[in-house]
């Protein structure tokens, strides 16, 4: 089996570190980050020899795949120069800060033929897979409504700890409408499989935070897919409030889930039954029902389980390795990025415009110009 070298752009992008140690025949060779210092601690903590602060310069080393955990702006041109020097690539959320730069990412994509895979790590948890798991054996019936909410103030992040500003300051706080829907619309849309989202509305109180940013207090978007379903998307990274950053909700015909929001609360389903008419159900633990989470979950290896988050850090590495040595597709590909991505930048939209409805474009390879652009 050939080896698969990887370079990892940007610190974050050491959360894949055990993941990619776990694999069999994947080897990290090279990091990139622009800070010098910050290069040569994590690469020395990882072990890692080939050092670049360009990431160019790393695209012309040997590495085989790349994964950009760089500022949200940089992802679009990292990955096409990455693409067109015929690397394969993993990128954090989201896949872009404009609708053009998403359509470029599509073009390049289809011409390049090299995998992209989007690292929405959220839809990774036990959680949101044993959800996923029990919408398939038709437990909650047909879905039609979910609920996904991110509450992360990032006030403290506006400013790195040097004093000089960060990239949030302008790529997150410094636009309006949802910046980072992905957290939330990921995990949902697996509970409605199949489905695409085709239009969005979003709503927000306006900014009535104190310290300076353009950043609505809040944004709660309207998704309508295009089998008649309803996603009520809430993000919000200003206002005070403790963090809760994977709260979900589905609704469908015969059940409904309600995760946990805080500490001792637990996640929910109900269905119903026999001895649970749909007038009198009560909730159950989803956990109890764990029979049901995918076997390689049940089965992870205590190697695979230490990567993280209850073995989801490992398997989307693993989706990623797979796809790059061609056993299957990309598990989130950048059609899917897109339109979850779109969601938000439309989003800015929408919200600036007295909540206008618009349409989501339908990402797919080799799509007609006309659709290529913004529907007012
Ligand atoms: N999936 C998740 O759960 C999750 C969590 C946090 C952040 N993120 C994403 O990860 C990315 C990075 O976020 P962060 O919080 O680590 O940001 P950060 O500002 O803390 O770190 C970014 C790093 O990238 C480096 N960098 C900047 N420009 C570069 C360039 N052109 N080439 C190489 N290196 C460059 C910086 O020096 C810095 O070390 C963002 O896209 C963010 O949305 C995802």
């Amino acid at each position: 089996m050939k080896t698969i070298k990887v370079g990892i752009a940007g610190t974050r992008g050491l959360s894949t570190l055990k993941g990619f140690r776990s694999i069999e025949g994947v080897e990290i060779t090279a990091m990139c980050d622009l800070d010098e210092d910050h290069l040569n601690e994590a690469a020395d903590k990882m072990g890692v020899e080939k050092r670049f602060r360009v990431f160019d310069d790393m695209l012309e080393s040997d590495i085989d795949a790349v994964v950009i955990a760089t500022p949200m702006q940089c992802h679009v041109p990292q990955t096409i120069a990455a693409l067109e020097a015929g690397k394969h690539v993993m990128s954090e959320v989201t896949a872009g800060v404009s609708m053009d730069e998403l359509f470029w990412l599509c073009e390049c994509v289809d011409k390049y033929k090299k995998v992209y895979m989007y690292a929405e790590n959220y839809i990774y948890t036990p959680t949101v897979q044993l959800v996923k798991s029990l919408v398939e054996k038709g437990f909650f019936g047909d879905s039609y409504y979910a609920e996904g909410m991110y509450m992360h103030n990032t006030s403290n992040l506006l400013v790195y700890p040097n004093g000089k500003t960060s990239w949030r300051s302008y790529w997150q706080d410094g636009v309006r409408g949802n910046f980072y829907p992905t957290h939330s619309i990921g995990p949902v849309m697996q509970w409605f499989p199949g489905e695409h989202i085709t239009e969005i509305t979003t709503f927000s109180p306006g900014v009535r935070h104190p310290y300076g940013v353009k950043q609505d207090s809040g944004t709660t978007t309207m998704c309508r897919t295009d089998k008649g379903g309803l996603l009520n998307i809430r993000t919000d990274c200003t206002s005070p409030h403790p963090h809760n950053m994977d709260y979900y909700h589905l609704q469908g015909t015969k059940g409904a889930f309600r995760s946990k929001t805080h500490g001792n609360d637990f996640n929910r389903v109900s269905f119903i039954g026999e001895d649970s008419p749909s007038h009198s159900m009560q909730w159950k633990t989803l956990e109890d029902f764990g029979e049901y989470l995918p076997e390689r979950y049940k089965n992870a290896s205590p190697d695979e389980l230490a990567a993280g988050h209850g073995g989801g850090d490992f398997f989307i590495v693993k989706d990623f390795i797979d796809a790059v040595r061609g056993e299957k597709a990309p598990a989130i590909d950048v059609y899917t990025a897109c339109e979850w991505t779109a969601v938000g930048l439309l989003s800015g939209i929408s919200v600036t415009n007295n909540s206008k409805t618009l349409e989501v474009p339908r990402f797919r390879p080799d799509m007609p110009l006309d659709e290529k652009r913004i529907k007012i």
